[in-house]
C-alpha cells in the first residue's frame, strides 16, 4: 500500500482501519480487515477494544513489524505521570511493547477546562520521553485546532508529527489542514465518510459516478488528494475490500474544486472548544 511520510521518515500506511464502536468483543472484524489487506489499524484507550484488538492481531500471527498500530490517551489520562501510566496500559491491552503512533486524543478535558494548555504541555512532555526511548516510532495529538497547536508547539521540544481530526466533504477543516501542512504535521481523517451522513448527498454521488465509483470510495480518495490519511470503519468485508480499493483512479481539479466548495454539512457537533448541548442538531 501506498504510505505518507512524517517528518522523522516513518511511513504511513495510506488507508488505516478505524475501530471506534467495533465490538468489544472479538467478532471476527479485525481478521476480516486483515484478509482485506488492512495493516494500519487506529484504536484509542476510550474505545474500550484495545484488548480484543491486541487479541485479534495475534490470533492472525501477522508478525508485529507489518502492523502500524496507533492508540491514543483519554481525557482523564493526561498530565505527565498519567500519560506514561496510559501509554502502558494501551500497550498491555494491546499486547505489544511499543507503539507506532501515540496521540494526545483530545486538547482540552472539556470546554470549560481553564487549564488546558499546561495540561496539554506536560502531556506533551511524557510522549516526548516514550518517543525518545524509543516506545512508540511516533507522536501526535488528535481533534486539535490551529490555536491549540501553536500553544503545544511554544514549550514543545519534538513538534507533533500526526493531527487527526474529523474530516470529510462537508466538513473538511481546510484551515487546520493548511496550518498542519505549514508545520510539517500530517492529518489524519476519522469519519472519513462522515459516518454515513454524507453518503446519502446527491452531489457527490453525481461527482462520484463518472469514475465507476461509489460516494464512498470518492470521500476516501478525496481526502487522500488533500494528503489526509482517511481512517474509514466497516463491519462489511465487501465494504472493507471497496474502501482499500481507492488507488487506480484520480478525482480531477475541477471536481476536487467542486468537492471543496460545497456548503458545510455532515458534521458531527463535536468541537474541542464548545460544549456538544449548545450546539444546533
Ligand atoms: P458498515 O459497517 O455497515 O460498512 P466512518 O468511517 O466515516 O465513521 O463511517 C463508518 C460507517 O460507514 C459505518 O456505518 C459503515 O457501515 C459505513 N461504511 C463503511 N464503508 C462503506 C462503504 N464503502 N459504503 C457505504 N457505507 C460504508
Amino acid at each position: 500500500m501506498q504510505t505518507f511520510s512524517l517528518t522523522n521518515g516513518v511511513q504511513v500506511p495510506a488507508v488505516g482501519f478505524g475501530t471506534y464502536l467495533t465490538n468489544g468483543t472479538d467478532d471476527g472484524t479485525v481478521a476480516a480487515a486483515l484478509q482485506a489487506g488492512y495493516r494500519h489499524f487506529d484504536t484509542a484507550s476510550f474505545y474500550g477494544n484495545e484488548q480484543a484488538l491486541g487479541g485479534a492481531l495475534a490470533a492472525a500471527g501477522v508478525p508485529r513489524g507489518e502492523l502500524f498500530l496507533a492508540s491514543k490517551l483519554w481525557k482523564d489520562e493526561m498530565g505527565y505521570e498519567n500519560a506514561l501510566a496510559a501509554f502502558d496500559r494501551s500497550c498491555a491491552r494491546l499486547g505489544t511493547d511499543y507503539l507506532d503512533l501515540y496521540l494526545i486524543h483530545w486538547p482540552r478535558p472539556d470546554d470549560l477546562s481553564a487549564e488546558w494548555r499546561q495540561l496539554d504541555r506536560e502531556t506533551w512532555r511524557a510522549l516526548e520521553d516514550l518517543y525518545r526511548a524509543g516506545r512508540v516510532r511516533a507522536i501526535g495529538v488528535s481533534n486539535f485546532l490551529p490555536h491549540h497547536l501553536r500553544s503545544l508547539m511554544e514549550t514543545a521540544e519534538i513538534a507533533p508529527m500526526v493531527n487527526q481530526i474529523e474530516f470529510h466533504p462537508g466538513y473538511p477543516q481546510l484551515h487546520n489542514i493548511a496550518f498542519c501542512k505549514a508545520h510539517g504535521i500530517l492529518p489524519e481523517a476519522w469519519s472519513p465518510l462522515g459516518r454515513t451522513r454524507v453518503l446519502q448527498d446527491e452531489r457527490l454521488a453525481a461527482i462520484a459516478a463518472p469514475y465507476g465509483k461509489s460516494t464512498a470510495q470518492l470521500c476516501l480518495r478525496f481526502a487522500l488528494q488533500c494528503g489526509v490519511v482517511p481512517l474509514p470503519k466497516s463491519s462489511s468485508p465487501v465494504r472493507m475490500a471497496a474502501n482499500l480499493d481507492v488507488f487506480g483512479f484520480e478525482i480531477s481539479d475541477e471536481d476536487m474544486d467542486r468537492i471543496l466548495t460545497l456548503p458545510q454539512f455532515g458534521w458531527s457537533g463535536l468541537h474541542p472548544d464548545f460544549p456538544r448541548a449548545a450546539q444546533p442538531g
